[in-house]
């Protein structure tokens, strides 16, 4: 006996968003570790793609540690011109700015009233402060009820981060399902997506790459002030003579990440011969760098020369995004009884 065939379900649409500080000029650790990502999820971008994608500059967040007006202006400018040279395409995704969106903050206080302090006070930028002894505001201990908020708004089912942020993610989903629970499924449940691998970039001084311990080499910065950062890039005193394993050294691993996969075997090969000097491989990794990244920079001087193209971008991704927001947060609003003009939507469970 055959079994009847069952109606299949409707597909659900996939939909990658994430989110970037401009609290500086991104760096090798920032591509590798997020932005690449983000490009090869947009739609069309391989099998790993995405239905739709959402990537927005996060400049909300970034004002809890960036105080200079005009810096801020530059800062979210340049990285939106950064993100379109190195591949993000406005054609495919939606790219904005975070606050040109501002039902994203309505959506912040709906939240909030159904965060539990302590699940803030677990999270690690705020604990991380605490425990340091330094001054915390409350836009940073607030920090990832604004983060969920920059999720549930756009219906995400997939959020590209690294490690650091899966805590907040998790966050997300808590508030998101606390709030279902009340009032009814309003949110979509997103879940993390971690880089492939999940290796952290090393900086120039083997440590993880970072603007707080500013070992970084950024991605645009000029090629001659760059080259000196890669001559200075640390090793250690073993004789040139003496083989080494490659993956054990931060300098090699830049070079894998940047070289075409034949001279990153050769280079390979070189570490477990020995007898090479890391003059050398510093020379090699300033050529890689400078060939990896040649087409980006091209394409960053053209975007350069024509600030009102930036400009007109980020304003067609905020509209789309914009009524994407306005939907969820409409949907929100109903559920809880902010819309008097609607009966809600769902039956709210209401609070015990
Ligand atoms: P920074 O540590 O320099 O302040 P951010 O915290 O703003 O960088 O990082 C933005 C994104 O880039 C995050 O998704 C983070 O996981 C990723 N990222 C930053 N540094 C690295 C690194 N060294 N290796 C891998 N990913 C990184
Ligand atoms: N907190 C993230 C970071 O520091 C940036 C961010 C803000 C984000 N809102 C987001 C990332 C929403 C993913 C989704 O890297």
């Amino acid at each position: 006996m055959t079994t009847p065939l069952q109606p299949a379900a409707p597909p659900r649409t996939s939909r990658a968003l994430s989110g970037i500080q401009p609290t500086g000029r991104f760096h090798w650790g920032n591509y590798f570790g997020a932005i690449r990502q983000y490009i090869d999820l947009q739609p069309g971008g391989g099998h790993q793609a995405a239905d739709e994608a959402y990537y927005f500059i996060a400049d909300l967040h970034a004002l809890t540690t960036v105080r200079d007006p005009a810096r801020l202006r530059a800062l979210v400018h340049a990285a939106a011109v950064d993100l379109v040279a190195l591949g993000l395409d406005p054609e495919r995704a939606v790219l904005f700015v975070q606050s040109d969106v501002p039902e994203v903050t309505e959506l912040t206080w709906l939240l909030m009233t159904v965060c539990p302090m302590g699940l803030l006070e677990r999270c690690h930028a705020y604990k991380d402060k605490k425990t340091r002894g330094l001054p915390a505001d409350a836009g940073l201990f607030t920090y990832p009820v604004l983060m969920a908020a920059d999720i549930l708004a756009y219906d995400a089912t997939v959020v590209p981060v690294g490690e650091d942020q899966v805590q907040h993610i998790e966050v997300c989903r808590d508030l998101a399902g606390t709030f279902n629970h009340l009032y009814g499924e309003v949110f979509t449940l997103p879940r993390p997506r971690l880089v492939e691998g999940g290796a952290k970039v090393p900086g120039t001084d083997g440590q993880k790459m970072s603007k707080s311990y500013e070992n970084t080499i950024e991605v645009f910065e000029d090629l001659a002030a760059q080259k000196k950062k890669i001559m200075r890039i640390t090793t250690d005193s073993r004789p040139m003579e003496e083989p080494k394993a490659p993956d054990d050294d931060h300098l090699y691993q830049l070079y894998a990440l940047l070289a075409p996969e034949a001279d990153r075997l050769r280079m390979a090969e070189l570490y477990r011969r020995g007898g090479f000097g890391y003059g050398e491989v510093k020379k090699a990794l300033v050529e890689a760098a400078a060939a990896f990244f040649a087409d980006a920079r091209a394409r960053r001087a053209e975007l350069e020369s024509d600030p009102a193209r930036i400009e007109a971008i980020l304003a067609a991704g905020a509209a789309k995004a914009r009524a994407k927001a306005r939907a969820v947060l409409d949907r929100a609003r109903r559920a809880c009884g902010l819309d008097r003009s609607a009966p809600a939507v769902a039956s709210g469970k209401g609070k015990p």
